[in-house]
């Protein structure tokens, strides 16, 4: 398998789902819907919705129904990552190799474009009601993936993350492991378990798999994190498409402020390697999955 290519033709795809999703530029909230576009258009590697169809393939799914699910994952995704370069925040003004959505259409559309793609988001992942006849799935499953997909995206989960990333700066080597932890399982680790664990929730998987499912995507989502950070540090910015020093600028205590470079890296391999062994334990194909996890650990952006 060339991994280069399988994830190429899986970002096409993924890419020709939330088009079909995103809103029309018209009316007299045109503006802010510009930017929602302008946001999700700018690029982005997809990985959430990427995982989540490949953990709904896993599973035996094979319905439309993930699709609304999707769009909707990676706009709450694209929203976070609106809000989280405003001023008041990371304060950046480059993502995705384009000018940041703030830079573009100033600070108030900035906060209401993470707003609506938010809001959106969820108008999105209720499409998935008309996209199945199956009792089951409309009556629980999708219920369910509902819950986990709101869940993980707020103060349980992504915002609560965030919460205390905006708190931990300027600590220093004062910030305590546990909180460390908590930050990076929660900003980052809650998006790419609600993404796995839908696909598996929809596709039918058990209560138990569910549950193997989560502790992989929070090994995934720990280890994306760190390697996010050591990017930070030594990564190239015209490769990476964001800029480099954020972290350092803003006096954040990363992992790699905390750990240094080697145990980082370190860190990413073996959260890596235990999330594929785990992955190996299912019946289905899990090749590409596998290999993409190992991609990710190499990851230059
Ligand atoms: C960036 O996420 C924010 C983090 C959680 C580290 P991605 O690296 O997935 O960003 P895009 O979607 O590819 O731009
Ligand atoms: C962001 O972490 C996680 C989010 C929930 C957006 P970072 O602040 O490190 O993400 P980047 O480096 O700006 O993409
Ligand atoms: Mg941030
Ligand atoms: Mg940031
Ligand atoms: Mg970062």
């Amino acid at each position: 398998m060339n991994i280069k290519d399988e994830i190429t033709k899986r970002t096409d795809e993924i890419n020709g789902i939330i088009e079909t999703f995103l809103p029309k530029e018209e009316g007299y909230q045109k503006t802010v819907l510009e930017a929602m576009n302008y946001s999700v258009h700018a690029g982005g590697k997809r990985i959430r919705p990427m995982l989540m169809l490949e953990t709904y393939r896993l599973f035996g799914g094979s319905e439309k129904v993930i699709e609304p699910f999707m769009a909707a994952m990676e706009m709450i995704h694209t929203y976070s990552l609106v809000h989280d370069d405003l001023p008041a925040m990371d304060n950046d003004m480059l993502r995705r190799g384009k000018p940041t959505t703030h830079a573009v259409y100033g600070e108030a559309m900035g906060i209401l474009c993470g707003d609506a793609l938010l809001n959106y988001a969820y108008e999105t992942a209720t499409l998935a009601f008309d996209k199945t006849n199956d009792v089951d799935v409309l009556a629980h499953k999708i219920p369910k993936a509902m819950k986990v997909l709101t869940t993980k995206a707020g103060i349980y989960g992504m915002v609560g993350g965030q919460t205390a990333d905006v708190e931990a700066e300027k600590m220093g080597l004062s910030l305590d492991e546990d909180k460390l932890r908590f930050i990076i399982d929660e900003k980052t680790g809650a998006l790419i378990e609600s993404s796995m664990m839908i696909g598996g929730i929809l596709a039918g998987a058990s209560e138990e798999d569910i549950l193997r499912i989560e502790k992989i995507a929070n090994n995934v989502g720990v280890a994306f994190q760190i390697q996010d950070d050591i990017l930070d540090v030594i990564g190239d910015e015209a490769i990476l498409g964001k800029p480099i020093g954020s972290d350092e600028r803003n006096e954040k205590p990363t992992y790699v402020v905390l750990h240094g470079l080697d145990a980082s890296k370190e860190k990413v391999k073996s959260l890596t390697e235990e999330a594929v062994d785990i992955l190996k334990g299912f019946e289905g194909d899990t090749s590409f999955l596998e290999e993409f996890l190992m991609y990710l650990v190499y990851r230059e952006k």
